[in-house]
């Protein structure tokens, strides 16, 4: 909300901003990538790219989670100062400048758009483990993306890259369900629709009920021979798998955006955030320590290890509960990050970082819309022929890489600007700040080389954009050099 427009009302305490920040954490990475985090990951030759934690994946989710406190603890303080849509792209531009904002902005596409992909991915496996339950069964090439099938360690999967119908010589692998989830959400955030509080409420009440059920059904079917070797690569598959299950605790940042609506922040912030991770911590935990001791971590390698489990337990039935339960879960975290990304690219436009059409609000439905569609189709179609596991990688590093740059940005804003109200402060800053900053860029290590490959393209991508456009359209800039640019207008 623009400054000046009026107040929100501080209506959130901490148990709302513990609800919020569970309805947008718990999705795909308890339902799908614990299972690579636990077996380690394979290329289409069958060659070990990252080692797994094994049952010691427990260890990792620590990990992971620690770093995401720090970081949480980071994006409170600059939330609470600068209330704004646009998240750490607008806290940065507020406080930092208009080059890191640009970088933090397009870094968080990874997160936001790339992660949908991820969870749109895992969602259509979920879809697809269900219809099977029920006996439907998809053609094989109308439910793989072309990605999958070429990087997939699996001679079944990776053979389709021949089997499938081919048109002009190129196999047709298609990932129908996913491409329609992501149509479906977007049509839905054209029509102005948001996950009210109480809708949340409800999809938090199903993924903690799911999640109970597994680990009620599973605990009857423990073997504890799984449990050996504990780690069967040591800190180096704890530590691999504490970067690949980073993606289960993304989407508590977002909570940092409801500052300005929560009572008492000094107090509710820190403990909403902090609170939202222990408790998604601890359930991670249980969830992982009793999937381990289900099946042998080796095998749990596959989109829907939580399903495989049950089903390789003979819960057949309780497998397509879970399996509903989990598309409920994921669907929710596609409408968060669905919703927050085109708000983001929202805020760029308005500073004359992207085209000005892409700052369009309808003016019935209130919404971006020009972002939202092309945010919906560019993610559609990603999910349609992309692969879940490199899309995973990331948006992870693309995320770890956004808490570095607030980490940091928020000690440098005590001494840029030491006398701003902080309605919060980060404790211990200086401890906070570095270790948060040290402890994500530890976990980004853990992500193979080819994933930091793409990230720097991904990087240079967007600096080219930004001197090809965003230094010639910048608001600020044409401001500073006398030009007259009027205050954009909410709809046009
Ligand atoms: N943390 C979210 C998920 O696991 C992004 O789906």
């Amino acid at each position: 909300m623009p400054e000046g427009e009026g107040v929100l009302r501080r209506a959130l305490g901490a148990g709302d901003l513990i609800m919020l920040s569970i309805g947008a954490v718990i999705g795909a990475g308890i339902f799908s990538s614990i299972g690579s985090a636990a077996a380690g990951e394979f290329d289409a030759a069958g060659h070990i790219i990252r080692t797994g934690a094994g049952p010691a994946i427990v260890f990792s989710f620590v990990l992971a989670g620690f770093a995401c406190a720090l970081a949480g603890l980071c994006y409170a303080e600059v939330a609470s100062m600068i209330p704004q849509a646009g998240s750490a792209y607008a806290y940065s531009y507020a406080t930092l400048g208009e080059v890191v904002a640009w970088i933090i902005g397009w870094d968080l596409i990874l997160e936001y758009a790339v992660g949908n992909v991820a969870v749109a991915i895992t969602w259509a496996e979920y879809f697809k483990s269900l219809l099977g339950d029920f006996g439907v069964v998809l053609p094989i090439w109308l439910t793989t993306g072309y990605r999958t099938a070429l990087l997939s360690p699996d001679p079944a999967v990776h053979g389709l890259l021949n089997t499938a119908p081919h048109v002009g010589g190129v196999a047709i692998l298609v990932n129908i369900p996913a491409f329609a989830i992501v149509a479906l959400i977007t049509w839905l955030l054209l029509l102005g629709v948001r996950e009210s509080a109480r809708t949340n409420n409800v999809l938090v009440a199903i993924k903690l009920v799911i999640l109970t059920l597994f680990v009620i059904v599973g605990v009857t079917h423990l073997h504890p021979e799984n449990y050996h070797p504990f780690a069967p690569n040591g800190f180096s598959g704890i530590h691999h798998g504490a970067a690949i299950i980073f993606f289960a605790y993304i989407g508590f940042d977002a909570i940092s955006t409801a500052a300005e609506e929560t009572k008492n922040p000094q107090r509710n912030m820190p403990l909403g955030i902090m609170g939202g991770l222990a408790i998604c911590t601890v359930i991670y935990i249980v969830v992982g320590v009793v999937l381990t001791g289900m099946v042998p971590a080796a095998q749990l390698g596959v989109a829907d290890p939580l399903a495989k489990a049950l089903t390789v337990s003979g819960f057949q039935k309780t497998s397509a509960v879970l399996s509903l339960g989990a598309i409920f879960a994921l669907t929710a975290v596609l409408l968060v990050f669905q919703y927050g990304q085109p708000r983001i690219f929202f805020s760029m436009a308005r500073d004359g970082l992207l085209p000005r059409w892409a700052a369009r609000v309808h003016p019935k439905y209130r919404v971006p819309w020009a972002t939202t569609i092309v945010t919906g189709v560019a993610v559609a179609v990603w999910s349609m022929i992309g692969d879940a596991g490199e899309t995973y990688d990331l948006t992870n590093i693309g995320t770890l890489f956004a808490f570095v740059l607030v980490c940091i940005g928020v000690l440098v804003l005590r001494y840029k600007d030491p006398t701003r109200v902080r309605p919060f402060r980060v404790p211990f800053i200086w401890v906070v700040s570095l270790g948060g900053a040290a402890t994500c860029v530890f976990l980004m290590n853990g992500l193979p080389h080819v994933t930091w490959i793409r990230f720097y393209v991904w990087l240079v991508i967007g600096l080219v954009l930004y001197l090809l456009y965003g230094v010639r359209h910048s608001v600020m800039r044409r401001r500073a050099a006398g030009e007259s640019i009027p205050d954009s207008g909410e709809s046009w």
